[in-house]
């Protein structure tokens, strides 16, 4: 089906209140600009441009951006300012597929159905940091903040700041009859809706999954009756005339200008996560990599400061550890649940950042993050979660005490394995300074992707809420499985963060499950080539289960002994469910395992009657020697790259 694309005719488009209603009543011939910290009215007389509205127009916006910009690169002073088994996978021989296997699985299924057989966190109350944080000190360079140049924006700035990065609020007024249709609505969502100023409860994740930063109160570009957010496939904004240039520029027209700095696209969905999350801002990009390397960039002044945790994803440790070292960034690295190490870092560096993952990848330890915002409070040093192994469905970190929660929106978000985004969401101050170095460093998600999130985000709740009674279900049933040594998975009382998670995943534990096979990198190899259902692939949080081992598909080139450094065991597997039946997903992976079990039995067997480890060990030193010459070539590439 076509997706519903339109062209963005901005002389002939309104765009009225921003998220789930968060405006005051539109009057006929009076347009609302609604934006986080930002409400104007503005009269508006039929095709004239807009008059001026009610800001201070102390400095235009463009010069407001072109400052936040050139201060976030440059030289200032750091200012860092369990749910129950589904009942579906008690017949675990069932040999047919269930229906959403089916549809999920899709080709592969129908080849192998017969074989089946087997804030107030932040600006509202926790902490209003002007600057104290950083880790610069007096004299040193800071690398990110775009308010650092007088630690930390001033009032007028920073509301011009966020009129600046903030133009959900608007390029042309919406007709009367929609404005008073969205006001009616307003009026009838009334209260539940301030939901970017953290009106927490007011309504339930499945509904802000619908309708956050969509439909309620909101005009859309172009199409004002449209079901769904158009996609305003531009790269530019225009200006009707030099009048209207010279307004945006003094700050009393208000425009994306161009695609780098905004889309109405983009913002519907920074909107609904702002919902999600209760944040008082969001920033979308292209990639969670984005999100991470410009937040690092942006917030960590030269020669700061970062506290991390020891099991994180294999870039960002990469960018953490080999490029913010080239400014002067230095790194505590710690165990999840070492709180200790937290306060005596925070007592011997002067901390900018505490950054996280909350679940870890691949073990799925959960942070204290009530704890380590408490912890880090008084020195000022920001707290960043990367929360997407959680979902805001599971766990919402802002709430927790977090000043930002980051998302590989790659992954549950978007939730269909079609489309790379991140976000950063959380106190608009530091959403700002991650923006003006996103507007600079230019990591812009598309039009069309930001749609493919919007539309997948619909569906979060039910998508999450099957993952995660699937997971907890597998995990239970692999911890009794003879071939597993280890399952890792927060909802089981075994694992060591069990009642972290408890307290602060209350929605679940999430869709990933890693366990440990009893065996050594070949019987492991023999799970992910034995499963049927999960794709062998990197990635998670989709509606296709995938299957990974990490030793192979992530750090391959790092070599055994590297590997073992940083935690990862040979033996180890990530299976991140996706929404097919939990049933048929079991009777898969418990025929991959059983198959260990034949395996091994097997290899036994030879030893036994002095074949030298039988038909499958020979194989394996085989594929051993193939594998040793494939990593050592690899290694020559990337001497050869690096050389480069
Ligand atoms: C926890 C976590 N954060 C960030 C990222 C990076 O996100 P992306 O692949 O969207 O760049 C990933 C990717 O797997 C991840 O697992």
């Amino acid at each position: 089906m076509p997706s519903p694309a339109l062209h963005f005719v901005p002389s002939a488009t309104g765009r009225g209140v921003a998220g789930l209603g968060r405006a005051a009543p539109v009057r006929a011939g009076q347009r609302v600009l609604s934006a986080p910290g930002l409400t104007l009215a503005r009269r508006h007389a039929g095709g004239a441009p807009p008059a001026a509205a009610t800001t201070d127009g102390s400095a235009s916006a463009s010069q407001h951006r072109r400052r936040a910009s050139s201060s976030s690169l440059g030289c200032s002073s750091s200012s860092s300012s369990s749910s129950s088994p589904s009942s579906s996978s008690s017949s675990s021989s069932d040999a047919r597929l269930g229906p959403m296997a089916a549809s999920a699985a899709g080709i592969r299924a129908i080849g192998i159905a017969s074989a089946a057989a087997s804030s107030s966190s932040s600006t509202g109350g926790k902490k209003r940091r002007g600057g104290g944080g950083g880790g610069g000190g007096s004299g040193t360079v800071a690398a990110g903040a775009a308010g650092s140049s007088n630690n930390g924006a001033d009032a007028a700035d920073k509301q011009q700041l966020t009129r600046d990065i903030g133009p959900s609020s608007a390029a042309a007024p919406p007709p009367a009859d929609v404005a008073a249709r969205a006001a009616a609505q307003l009026a009838a969502t009334a209260e539940p809706s301030n939901m970017g100023h953290r009106a927490r409860g007011a309504l339930s994740p499945d509904t802000l999954t619908v309708h956050g930063g969509e439909a309620h109160g909101r005009v859309r570009p172009g199409v004002p009756d449209s079901l769904t957010t158009p996609i305003v496939q531009t790269s530019t904004y225009t200006f009707r005339d030099t009048a209207e240039l010279i307004a945006y520029q003094e700050g009393t027209h208000t425009s994306f200008e161009y695609g780098r700095y905004g889309n109405p696209t983009v913002r519907a969905v920074e909107e609904k996560l702002m919902a999600l999350e209760g944040a008082e801002d969001a920033l979308l990009s292209a990639s969670g990599m984005s999100s991470a390397t410009t937040l690092l960039l942006a917030l960590v002044p030269q020669g700061g400061h970062i506290v991390t945790t020891t099991d994180c994803y294999r870039r960002t440790r990469q960018f953490i550890q080999t490029v913010l070292p080239k400014m002067g960034i230095s790194c505590t690295v710690i165990d999840p649940s070492d709180l200790d190490g937290l306060e005596r870092a925070l007592r011997e560096h002067a901390v900018s950042l505490f950054f996280s993952e909350s679940p870890t990848n691949p073990y799925l330890r959960c942070v204290d993050v009530r704890r380590i915002a408490e912890l880090c409070a008084p020195s000022g040093a920001i707290v960043c979660i990367d929360s997407t192994f959680a979902t805001p469905c599971n766990s919402k970190a802002l709430d927790l005490g977090a000043d930002l929660v980051l998302h590989s929106a790659t992954k549950y978000l978007a939730g269909h394995n079609d489309v790379l985004a991140g976000c950063v969401a959380g106190r608009a101050d530091l959403v700002a300074r991650v923006r003006a170095m996103h507007n600079v460093l230019g990591g812009v998600i598309d039009p069309h992707a930001a749609y493919l999130l919007l539309r997948g985000m619909k569906t979060l709740s039910l998508r999450v809420a099957r993952q995660n009674a699937t997971a907890l279900d597998l995990a239970a049933r692999l911890e009794r499985h003879p071939a597993v040594a280890r399952v890792h998975y927060p909802g089981l009382p075994s694992h060591p963060d069990h009642a972290i998670a408890r307290r602060q995943m209350p929605g679940g534990c999430g869709g990933v499950v890693s366990f440990e096979v009893a065996g050594d990198l070949w019987d492991t190899a023999s799970v992910i080539d034995g499963v049927r259902l999960p794709y062998i692939a990197p990635s998670l949080g989709g509606v296709e289960t995938l299957i990974e081992q990490p030793t192979v598909i992530s750090y391959w080139d790092q070599g055994a002994e590297k590997r073992a450094a940083i935690g990862i065991k040979d033996s180890l597997v990530r299976y991140a469910c996706g929404v097919e039946d939990a049933g048929d997903l079991w009777a898969d992976l418990e025929q991959a395992l059983d198959g260990v079990l034949v395996r091994q039995a097997e290899a036994a067997k030879g030893r036994r009657e002095g074949g030298g480890g039988g038909g499958g060990g020979q194989q394996g030193h085989a594929q051993q020697q193939q594998q040793q010459q494939q990593q050592k070539q690899q290694e020559q590439q990337e001497q050869a790259a690096a050389a480069h």
